[in-house]
C-alpha cells in the first residue's frame, strides 16, 4: 500500500516537524558539498508556501556519548551553525532560526513563536544520546513540539532513531518528497527495471557489498563487480593479489557468489598496480592473475572498461553504487571516471546512482546532469537495494 505524502497533510497553521538529513561535509566551518541541503529544498518550500511552521530536525556527524572530553569535541565539531547559515541563503524568503539546544524552554520558547511561513533549525539531534538508541522518552518529547511529521531524510531511513522513527509514532505522519523521489527512482531501478539492468558495484569491502550483490545477482542481468573487493574474488578464483586489499575472512563468500553467479557476474580483467598507497605511487598495468608479489591493485585497468563498456552496451537500466578504484588519487581515478562516463553515454537508459563515494565521484568528476538520479543516501541506498526494511519509511502511515 502507497504511502502518505506530505501532500496529504493539511498543513496550513500547523507546526510541521521535517526530518532532514543535513549531513553534510564541512570543513573550516565551510560546507564542501550542499546536496542533501538542496534535496530537501522542495519539501521545505512546499510547505513555507502552504503556510507551514517549519521546524528541522538533523543529525550530523557522529557523537561519542562515553567520553565527556570526547563527547565536548564531537559537539564542538558537529555544530549545525553552518548548516543554518547555508539554508538561509538557500531559502532567502523565510526567516530560519537556529536554536543550539535540542531540548528545553529556548527551543520551546522559539517554536511556540514562530509565525505561519518561518523555518526553525534545532541543533543537532545526536547531542542527545537517546537519540541513537530511540529513546522513547525522547521521541515523545520530540513529537509534542509539533502536530505533523515529515519524514524526508532519506540519507537516514535505515536508521530506527528517535528522530526518524520516535516522533513519528506520536505524530500523523507522511513521506516528503525528497524520499518519495529516492523510493521511486531507486525502487523502479530494481523492482521494475526495463531491460537489460546492469549493476555496477565497487569499494572497498566485500563485507559491505555481499548482501547487495547477492540481492542484485536475483534481479539483475548482469553484476559487474570492480574496486577493492574485486581483490578478494581473485584469491577466491585462486589468483595471487601481493599486498592488494584482501579479506580473508570472506574467500569463502566470494567463492559461492562465483559458483551460484555463473555468467552474470563480471570481474575486471586487468587491474592498475603500485608499491604504495600513494597519489603519486608508480604504477602500471597487469593482468588480473599476474598481480606481482609486492604491488597492489588500485584501479581497474583499460581492458576492464573495455568489457565493462561491451556489458553496459544497450542497457535500459544501470545501478551504480561504489568506486572502481582510488578516485581520490588522480593516477587511480580513471577506471570510475570510465564507467561513469559509459553510464552517461548510454542512450537511454535509467540510471540510478547510489549515494556516498559514487555519487561524490560522479559529482566530483562533472557528470551530475548526466544521470537521471543521484541518491542522497549513502547507506540508506545499499540497505535499500539489499531489499532490507527501511524503518523510516516503514512508520510512515499508510494512504486511507
Ligand atoms: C549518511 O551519511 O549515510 C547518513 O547521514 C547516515 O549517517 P550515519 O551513518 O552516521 O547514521
Amino acid at each position: 500500500m502507497a504511502k502518505k505524502t506530505v501532500r496529504d497533510l493539511d498543513v496550513s497553521g500547523k507546526r510541521v516537524i521535517v526530518r532532514v538529513d543535513f549531513n553534510v561535509p564541512i570543513q573550516d566551518g565551510k560546507i564542501t558539498d550542499d546536496n542533501r541541503i538542496r534535496g530537501a529544498l522542495p519539501t521545505i518550500n512546499y510547505l513555507l508556501e502552504n503556510n507551514a511552521k517549519v521546524i528541522l530536525m538533523s543529525h550530523l556527524g557522529k557523537i561519542n556519548h562515553k567520553d565527556e572530553e570526547q563527547t565536548a569535541k564531537d559537539k564542538a565539531k558537529n555544530n549545525m551553525a553552518p548548516v543554518a547559515e547555508r539554508l538561509q541563503e538557500l531559502v532567502p524568503d523565510a526567516k530560519v532560526t537556529f536554536v543550539d539546544v535540542t531540548r528545553g524552554k529556548l527551543l520551546e520558547d522559539t517554536i511556540s513563536e514562530m509565525n505561519d511561513g518561518e523555518i526553525v533549525l534545532v541543533q543537532n539531534t545526536r547531542y542527545e544520546s537517546g537519540e541513537s538508541k530511540n529513546d522513547p522518552g525522547l521521541g515523545k518529547y520530540w513529537a509534542s513540539l509539533g502536530d505533523l511529521f515529515v519524514a524526508d531524510a532519506f540519507g537516514s531511513v535505515h536508521r530506527a532513531h528517535a528522530s526518524t522513527v520516535g516522533i513519528a509514532e506520536h505524530l500523523p505522519s507522511a513521506l516528503g518528497f525528497l524520499v518519495e523521489k529516492e523510493v521511486k527512482f531507486i525502487g523502479d531501478a530494481i523492482y521494475a527495471p526495463n531491460r537489460p539492468f546492469v549493476a555496477i558495484l565497487g569499494g572497498a569491502k566485500v563485507s559491505d557489498k555481499i548482501n547487495v550483490i547477492e540481492n542484485l545477482l536475483k534481479i539483475a542481468d548482469k553484476v559487474i563487480v570492480g574496486g577493492g573487493m574485486a581483490y578478494t574474488f581473485y584469491k577466491a578464483m585462486g589468483y595471487e593479489v601481493g599486498t592488494s586489499l584482501l579479506e580473508e575472512d570472506r574467500i569463502e563468500v566470494a567463492k559461492n557468489v562465483i559458483e551460484k553467479a555463473g555468467d552474470k557476474l563480471i570481474l575486471p580483467v586487468d587491474t592498475v598496480v603500485a608499491k604504495e598507497f600513494a597519489a603519486d605511487a608508480d604504477h602500471k598495468v597487469v593482468k588480473a592473475n599476474e598481480i606481482p608479489a609486492d604491488m597492489m591493485g588500485l584501479d581497474i585497468g583499460p581492458e576492464s572498461i573495455a568489457l565493462f563498456r561491451k556489458e553496459l552496451e544497450g542497457a535500459k537500466t544501470v545501478v551504480w553504487n561504489g568506486p572502481m578504484g582510488v578516485f581520490e588519487f588522480d593516477a587511480f581515478a580513471n577506471g570510475t571516471l570510465e564507467v561513469c562516463k559509459a553510464i552517461t553515454e548510454l542512450p537511454d537508459a535509467l540510471s540510478v546512482i547510489g549515494g556516498g563515494d559514487s555519487a561524490a565521484a560522479a559529482i566530483q568528476l562533472g557528470f551530475k546532469d548526466m544521470i537521471t538520479h543521484i541518491s542522497t543516501g549513502g547507506g540508506a541506498s545499499l540497505e535499500f537495494m539489499e531489499g532490507k526494511e527501511l524503518p523510516g519509511i516503514s512508520i510512515i502511515e499508510e494512504k486511507a
